[in-house]
């Protein structure tokens, strides 16, 4: 499969610091390299093993397919009370069925998080480092949280400071592995 990257933000407010560098990561892509951002954590539904049958919410089968034709997966997400938000924990529940024989297992993954305080998402992005290779994925690159991120972006121009350009393409570099 050629290198095709799939990026989620686990933050769904519009004025997200995460969503904006997960949109950043997308435009930074190596060249000939597929990237999309999904919102995947936005449309599911709860986790239900009683939907969870050979025929799942149209929104679940959707999710995973987006998974199964990307070669690699990029998750940029804020901490919730020092753990992951609901929504892409949720996602991660669906995407992690049927059990073995998933849409998540070979896929290379890197994590990165942001926030405006001193934290930077260490706690989530630790979280989530932790169970992707328990859900048969390969980690590649460092754990990156980015603390006081207000002054290192801009969310109406676009613009990202030169450590985070430097960061965001090397993460996509070395996804596109
Ligand atoms: C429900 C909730 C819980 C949060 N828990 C933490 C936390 O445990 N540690 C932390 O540093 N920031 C925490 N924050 C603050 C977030 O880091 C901050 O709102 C951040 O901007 C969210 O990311 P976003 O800009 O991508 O939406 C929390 C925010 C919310 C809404």
């Amino acid at each position: 499969m050629s290198a095709s990257i799939l990026v989620v933000s686990g933050s769904l407010r519009k004025g997200s610091f995460n969503s904006h560098l997960a949109r950043q990561a997308v435009a930074r892509a190596p060249h000939g390299v597929t990237a999309r951002l999904s919102d995947a954590p936005r449309g599911l539904p709860y986790y239900d093993g009683d939907l969870d049958t050979d025929s799942p919410p149209s929104e679940v089968a959707a999710w995973r397919e987006s998974i199964a034709q990307s070669s690699a997966l990029l998750f940029v997400t804020p901490t919730y009370n020092h753990a992951l938000p609901g929504g892409l924990k949720n996602a991660l529940d669906w995407a992690s069925r049927p059990f073995g024989a998933h849409c998540l297992i070979g896929k290379r993954v890197a994590v990165l998080g942001c926030s405006p305080g001193t934290s930077g998402s260490k706690q989530g992005v630790a979280y989530l480092r932790t169970i992707l290779p328990f859900l048969g994925m390969t980690l590649v690159g460092e754990e990156v949280a980015l603390p006081q991120i207000a002054d290192k972006v801009n969310l109406e121009t676009g613009w990202v400071n030169d450590d985070i350009d430097a960061l965001l393409r090397e993460t996509m570099r070395l996804l596109a592995e």
